[in-house]
């Protein structure tokens, strides 16, 4: 059945329950829209699980710091209707603002010690904002399982957990990373790189590579293989941070692990970049 398209919550709510009326499981894609093929991983994760697959398209200006991105935050929505339509989605949703921020609203999630390092050290508003409109949603729809990115994985970790915190029965799904073809993990801001940025955006990502790479000849110092890695940074890149972490607690480690994930944070030239992975991939 062709995608359908809807804005208004009851209309929403409606097209929900006759799908559940129908014994279909209800997968939840929340985006912020732009999308791109990381996005469509979701979504069909989603169809091949067998669920009736919600998206939203809502970028949340409650996530965004006061010097950054909202206004410049790439939209499009006629385009993330037709990719949603071509990944298998059943239902885009376009959340109105005022719906989701009713008047008078004002109770907002408070996260925990998974938010005080990484993103949630450096953005501040950016955790507390995700939490607290994916709770939101996560009531709006009320899916059985809802569909995250690990390119922000620190969001999935902290969104499982709220889960998991506020007894909701709703699987939080983690799914890879998509990357170009040359390894650059697929983001919406991608789009907002000159093109001449675009090689030294890949620094992440060979970062990663070479974590990999010392690891399999036999580093197991964080500290050391650290500070190999930072010394090959760029200094046209703002670097946030470069850290290895528990992939569940994400907490820092000394000794390396296979499982241990390397996370990296910067900016260039505006521009948030962010990639993480595990040093056994
Ligand atoms: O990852 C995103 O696009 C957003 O942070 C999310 C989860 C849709 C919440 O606004």
């Amino acid at each position: 059945m062709a995608v359908r398209l809807c804005s208004n919550v009851s209309e929403l709510l409606e097209i929900v329950k006759q799908q559940r009326d129908r014994n279909r499981t209800i997968g939840f894609v929340p985006t912020m829209g732009f999308l791109h093929k990381g996005h469509q991983s979701l979504i069909e994760a989603s169809r091949n699980h067998g669920n009736f697959t919600v998206v939203s398209v809502f970028v949340n200006p409650n996530q965004f710091g006061p010097n950054e991105d909202f206004e410049t935050y790439p939209r499009d929505s006629e385009r993330d209707f037709e990719l949603c339509g071509a990944a298998g989605g059943d239902l885009v949703w376009f959340p109105d603002v005022n719906d989701i921020y009713q008047e008078g609203s004002e109770t907002a999630v408070v996260p925990g010690a998974l938010s005080e390092c990484l993103c949630g050290a450096s953005r501040p508003r950016f955790l507390p904002g995700v939490l607290t409109v994916v709770l939101k949603f996560f009531n709006i729809v009320c899916p059985d399982l809802a569909y995250f990115g690990e390119k922000d994985f620190q969001q999935f970790v902290v969104i499982r957990r709220m889960a998991a915190d506020f007894f909701m029965d709703i699987k939080v799904v983690g799914c890879p990373t998509v990357r170009e073809p040359d390894g650059f993990a697929m983001s919406s801001r991608n789009v907002r790189l000159k093109p001449d940025q675009r090689d030294l955006a890949l620094t992440l990502y060979r970062i990663i590579m070479k974590a990999r790479d010392m690891f399999g000849k036999g580093e197991r110092d964080a500290a050391a293989l650290k500070e190999s890695l930072t010394a090959l940074w760029p200094s046209e890149i703002d670097l946030d941070y470069l850290d290895f972490r528990n992939p569940v607690s994400l907490q820092q480690v000394s000794v390396l692990a296979p499982d241990t994930r390397i996370f990296l944070g910067a900016w260039l030239d505006g521009v948030r970049l962010i990639d993480n992975g595990p040093l056994v991939g």
